[in-house]
């Protein structure tokens, strides 16, 4: 095969891009040796040479630089800027690299171990020794048939974290650039066949979380810097990979995770065996299962014993992170930088702090304070979002509830005593909004699987003094469902929405939540999906009447100056918040959006054998207000990820049924609400959660000992 670029596997991921050699498939020879070339001063030229016997396969891993090959009779030049290709060099060509841009990155493999006479140094003594070949006899050399036995055998062997080892390479100083060899069964103590390497890392980010039955590795940070989780099962230990001339030797039986990145950072990983899916445990339920089998449970037991003897466990590398606060109260905001967050809502408000400003300083300039045309403009583009013809600002989310049914009284179409079907699993507001307006709520028990109304209840809820259904998108994801529409229908029911923690959620694609029923309340507290800075809610409707009610009751029962036709409330839309929710509008589907890439995060990676997430499958159109789990250790697992600075919630420690200001209900038992509400823990959630926050938050869930 002459010289020639070849075309790498380049797996495209957000996370980093990966690619890979293996030895036989991807470059025609058996990988005996692999060096890095870093620190290379821009513009550098190194010298040449050629090998008698040793093929190259070169990659630029990170910058660029050209090769230029002679055969003999012909120059070519390569130049190499990616690192999804790299050039094939046999032996019996001469090469030199030249032309190195600023922090470049050259990774090189080799098919011999380094043997100084295999080297022809000098041109003319190249020259020489290619005449003295004998035809053909170069292509020979090439043409080695793969092995068999090359990839997996298969059986898992477990290590322990002593078997780990960080350890300096080798390290030749140049004036030229620096120069790693790594050689098979000398430098690691296994033999590289495939090496692969990711790139393109956005900063912060994680890979890994798996463990392999059979395969070795050696991780190098060959640029940039990362932290290795590894864990044997029983203790854990953190090792920073910062150089390229150091690496981390994992034997197979550990598992290990790539975490926080920093940006431009390259992970080089040399392997022992080619690529096998089988041979990857990807659970790490599954992972620990694996040890007790192997190990047998007394002895996995016996060791957890003796965890006193860990390097280096998880619990002092998040030292660094303060331990967390006590779990705060709904609504409560977490003070800055102490841990992981439930919500972060500084740095959330400051992602658009320019534009936040300017809103606030229009309102001030302005002089006009209430009732404006901030709220004007801001109802007109929420209302469009929404898809409703009518949007009434409103001071919260609770008003905003009370608000329509109270409407609906005095058009006469609710009468007090009314009967309001509602969800049991749920924040008081929804129910409070019903009794402030002497209606009598009717609760209906959750499904266990979406945690919203299970729908297959309500009929039998249904009475002659039943007048409508107020179904909540709790947690941000859709309660509406066709059978919810046919009772509503049958028994002619009002339908109404608590879209409180659902902004931006849809039931069909282009059918969004707020919009789906007669009626729906929202809130803009400031947590919320749209969030002001302050108080602040709306209605939204397609009923030109009900939203000409509203609209007057929430102005003291006004439409007209001095004129007042109901006994109304002071509920109204400041115009600055409306102002900033405007702004904040523009953003909402981008922030959901990556709601959703934490949830799909949070539910791939959490693997526990006591922790449930309900509803798991993943739904594009949910928002994802909150991400619940369920743990029947629950406050214990509240407690231990306090205790390592992850800050949790709970929705919520009590229901409504057992509240003291609902005696009423107080005997009464809805034991999958209760079931619920002891489980429910809300994991940190919001658009600005950093991955190897979330990484932290997983493996800490996953190697939590009950
Ligand atoms: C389901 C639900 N409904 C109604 C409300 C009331 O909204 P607000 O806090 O804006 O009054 C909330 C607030 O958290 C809620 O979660």
């Amino acid at each position: 095969m002459p010289v020639r670029l070849i075309d790498l596997p380049r797996i495209t991921d957000p996370r980093g891009n990966l690619s890979v050699v293996e030895q036989y498939r991807n470059v025609p020879f058996k990988i005996e040796r692999t060096f890095l070339m870093y620190d290379v001063p821009g513009g550098v030229s190194r010298g040449g040479h050629a090998y008698k016997r040793s093929q190259e396969f070169i990659i630029a891993l990170s910058g660029s630089f050209d090769i230029v090959t002679d055969d003999g009779e012909n120059k070519q030049t390569f130049h190499l800027n990616r690192s999804y290709y790299g050039l094939y060099v046999p032996n019996g060509i001469w090469r030199h690299m030249e032309n190195f841009s600023t922090n470049s990155l050259a990774l090189v493999l080799s098919s011999t171990h380094f043997d100084e006479s295999d080297y022809l140094y000098d041109y003319d003594e190249f020259k020489k020794w290619l005449n003295q070949q004998p035809a053909g006899v170069l292509d020979t050399i090439l043409t080695i048939d793969a092995p068999d036995g090359q990839l997996m055998a298969g059986s898992f062997s477990s290590s322990n974290l002593e078997q780990t080892s960080f350890f300096d390479l080798p390290r030749i100083q140049f004036r030229e650039g620096n120069i790693t060899p790594i050689e098979n069964n000398k430098t690691v103590p296994f033999d590289i066949q495939r090496v692969f390497y990711i790139y393109d890392i956005p900063g912060g980010e994680s890979r890994g979380a798996h463990a392999h039955k059979t395969c070795h590795q050696l991780i190098i940070a060959v640029s940039g810097s990362f932290d290795v989780l590894l864990d044997d099962g029983i203790h854990q230990k953190t090792v920073t990979l910062n150089r390229p001339y150091q690496g981390l030797y994992v034997p197979p039986g550990i598992w290990s995770q790539e975490i926080g990145f920093s940006s431009g950072g390259v992970c080089l990983v040399l392997t022992s065996h080619l690529f096998d899916e089988s041979d990857y445990i990807r659970n790490y339920e599954d992972y620990l299962n694996q040890l007790v089998d192997l190990k047998g449970k007394s002895s996995v037991e016996t060791l957890k014993k003796h965890s006193g003897k860990t390097e280096k466990p998880v619990e002092q590398s998040l030292d660094k992170f303060p331990r967390a606060q006590q779990p705060l109260l709904y609504g409560e905001v977490f003070e800055q930088n102490t841990g992981i967050p439930f919500y972060n809502l500084k740095q959330l408000t400051d992602q658009h702090s320019a534009e936040i400003h300017q809103a606030v300083s229009r309102v001030i300039d302005s002089g006009w304070f209430l009732l404006g045309k901030e709220v004007k403009r801001f109802e007109a583009h929420y209302a469009k979002y929404i898809g409703t013809d009518h949007c009434i600002g409103v001071a919260n989310g609770l008003d905003a509830l009370k608000l329509i049914l109270r409407a609906y009284k005095e058009l006469g179409q609710l009468c007090d005593g009314d009967e309001i079907i509602v969800p049991a699993n749920t924040y008081i507001a929804t129910i409070l909004a019903i009794t402030e307006n002497n209606l009598t709520p009717v609760l209906v028990e959750p499904d266990m699987q979406t945690l919203q109304i299970d729908d297959s209840l309500i009929e039998c809820a249904i009475t002659p003094k039943t007048k409508a259904i107020l179904i909540v998108h709790l947690y941000g994801k859709n309660a509406y469902t066709e059978k919810i529409g046919t009772v509503c229908r049958k028994y002619t029911l009002k339908l109404i929405e608590d879209n409180a923690q659902a902004a931006g959620c849809c039931y069909l694609p282009n059918q969004r939540t707020g919009s789906l029923g007669d009626a729906a309340g929202h809130s803009f507290y400031p947590t919320k999906n749209l969030g002001a800075l302050g108080d602040g809610g709306a209605v939204t409707t397609d009923d030109p009447e009900l939203a000409k009610t509203v609209r007057a009751i929430a102005n003291y029962g006004s439409s007209q100056k001095y004129i007042f036709p109901y006994q109304g409330v002071n509920s109204r839309l400041d115009e600055i918040h409306a102002a900033v929710l405007d702004v904040k509008l523009s953003y909402l589907d981008e922030e959901n959006k990556k709601r959703l890439e934490i949830a799909r995060y949070y539910c791939e990676h959490i693997h526990h054998p006591a922790i449930v997430i309900p509803g798991k499958t993943i739904r594009t159109d949910h928002v994802y207000h909150l991400f619940p789990i369920l743990a029947s250790h629950r406050d214990a697992l509240q407690k231990y990820l306090a205790d390592h600075g992850v800050q949790t919630q709970i929705h919520y420690p009590i229901p409504p049924h057992q509240q003291a200001c609902f005696k009423c209900w107080n005997q009464q038992r809805y034991p999958i609400t209760e079931y619920i509400h002891q489980q429910e823990l809300s994991l940190p959630m919001s658009p600005v959660l950093r991955t190897d926050d979330l990484d932290r938050i997983i493996t800490l869930l996953n190697t939590w000992k009950l």
